[in-house]
């Protein structure tokens, strides 16, 4: 299944339209010490996925103001990081930070993304509540990873009933729209559905708010 640009949904350009304006403000909501924390505790798991004696190639997809791509770089060394987005005003922000990897960024959209040099690894962080479908995230992925290449969804998944109820306000009334998948269940059901292997699930103890999901497309 290939989605192309013009498949860009109305929710995609609703969300490129929010993301242009944001920039630097973005940041005063999310601050990059946040990512530094939790860099912390998700290092473990992510470099268990990637090779330790060659250096990893992964995409950063979604990477907005550059804090994700932060993140990464806080968990990996001797690695290629590449961040996309569709919103200008974010990598402009992105593109001033100081990173330890070899870092690049591209102004291009999730639809859009293709790669002949493939990737080892590819992370949505706080990326796919903004999808419709689940299925636009997996095939650009697809397109891009190596054959055993990995996918790192980060997001305000949560089992938490609490949590649940936070995200259920944030996403029907404080955020830019209704958001499609911050439910733990659906996101695993989907992930399943598309014939994708979850190898492994973890909440943060403190922010409880962020869990990652590792999968993997069963060949
Ligand atoms: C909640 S922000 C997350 C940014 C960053 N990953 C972080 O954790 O700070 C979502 C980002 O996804 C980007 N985005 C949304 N839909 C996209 C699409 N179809 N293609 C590329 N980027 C997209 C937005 O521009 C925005 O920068």
């Amino acid at each position: 299944m290939a989605f192309k640009k013009n498949d860009q949904n109305s929710w995609s350009l609703i969300n490129k339209k929010a993301y242009e304006k944001k920039g630097k403000a973005y940041d005063l909501v999310r601050p990059l010490k946040l990512y530094g924390y939790l860099s912390k505790y998700f290092k473990k798991t992510l470099s268990r996925y990637l090779s330790k004696s060659k250096s990893s190639r992964i995409i950063d997809a979604g990477c907005g103001t550059g804090n994700s791509t932060y993140f990464l770089d806080k968990c990996v060394l001797n690695c290629e990081i590449k961040g996309i987005d569709q919103a200008k005003k974010m990598l402009d922000v992105a593109k001033q930070k100081k990173f330890r990897n070899k870092v690049s960024f591209e102004q291009i959209s999730i639809e859009e993304l293709s790669s002949e040099n493939k990737y080892d690894a590819i992370q949505f962080f706080q990326v796919i509540h903004h999808f419709k479908d689940i299925r636009v995230v997996l095939s650009a992925s697809e397109r891009v990873l190596k054959k055993d290449g990995v996918i790192f969804f980060i997001d305000f998944f949560s089992r938490n009933p609490f949590v649940k109820f936070l995200n259920f306000i944030y996403c029907n009334f404080l955020g830019q729209g209704k958001y499609y998948s911050r439910d733990f269940n659906l996101a695993k059901t989907q992930l399943k559905k598309n014939g994708y292997s979850v190898l492994e699930i973890k909440t943060h103890p403190v922010f409880m708010n962020y869990s990652l999901i590792v999968a993997k497309k069963i060949n």
